[in-house]
């Protein structure tokens, strides 16, 4: 372990051999529409083993993804070795990024903003190592508008049960209104509906680009 460790284990295992269906599902295609354009040092938080790393264009100089997990950055740095564009995998926290001031072009978030503990001081974060022109990429599942699903994922969210098995992810979070309240303009977004496993049921996810106002 070092410093910047979250140790979940068991939800690595899960969610590496969850992925796979995910990805067929669609969840590669929204990588690829969420990375798509990227260019120049890119920061990716919460990185996972590394189900981004294929999709980086060839315009990116070098990825800096960050993760806190020590057995999904044990694959993320296996698989930063085949990815198309250099990749540093490093241990640390979304809420504390080992990156100096204004030295990123963009900032990547991927179903991580559901799991930080405090999605303000993560996103004051990208926000700080961000360049002042540079982008904010996210890719999240957030709290549905409409009942009875929303009581149903808040109830879900607050049992604690679900953050328990899910290495921390809350999913009643409302984080299109986070990433406004953290001094973004969201240039454009996409909200849909998604199913990452086959029994599940779809909840509302959001792909988009948002700039430092
Ligand atoms: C659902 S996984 C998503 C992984 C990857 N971003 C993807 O798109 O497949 C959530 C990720 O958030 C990471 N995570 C949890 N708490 C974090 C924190 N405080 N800072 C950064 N990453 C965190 C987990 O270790 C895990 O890799």
């Amino acid at each position: 372990m070092t410093s910047g460790d979250i140790a979940r284990p068991r939800f690595a295992r899960m969610y590496v051999r969850g992925a796979a269906g995910a990805e067929e599902r669609g969840a590669t295609e929204h990588r690829r529409r969420l990375l798509a354009g990227l260019r120049g040092r890119v920061v990716e938080v919460g990185a996972g083993h590394g189900l981004n790393f294929p999709h980086y264009p060839p315009d990116v100089s070098e990825v800096v993804a960050v993760e806190p997990e020590p057995t999904l950055r044990e694959h993320a740095t296996a698989a930063a070795r085949s990815a198309r564009v250099p990749v540093r995998v490093l241990a640390g926290v979304a809420d504390e990024l080992p990156l100096e001031d204004a030295s990123v072009d963009a900032a990547v978030a991927s179903l991580v903003l559901c799991s930080v503990p405090d999605q303000g001081r993560a996103l004051a974060e990208l926000r700080r190592v961000l360049k002042p022109d540079g982008e904010l990429r996210f890719y999240e599942h957030v709290v549905p508008r409409c009942q009875p699903k929303r009581i149903l994922i808040q109830a879900i969210d607050r049992s604690g049960v679900w953050p328990a098995i899910a290495g921390g992810c809350h999913p009643a979070r409302d984080t299109t209104e986070a990433i406004m309240q953290a001094g973004f303009d969201v240039e454009e977004m996409e909200r849909f509906g998604f199913a990452a496993q086959r029994f599940e049921p779809q909840i509302p996810h959001i792909l988009g680009r948002a700039r430092p106002a």
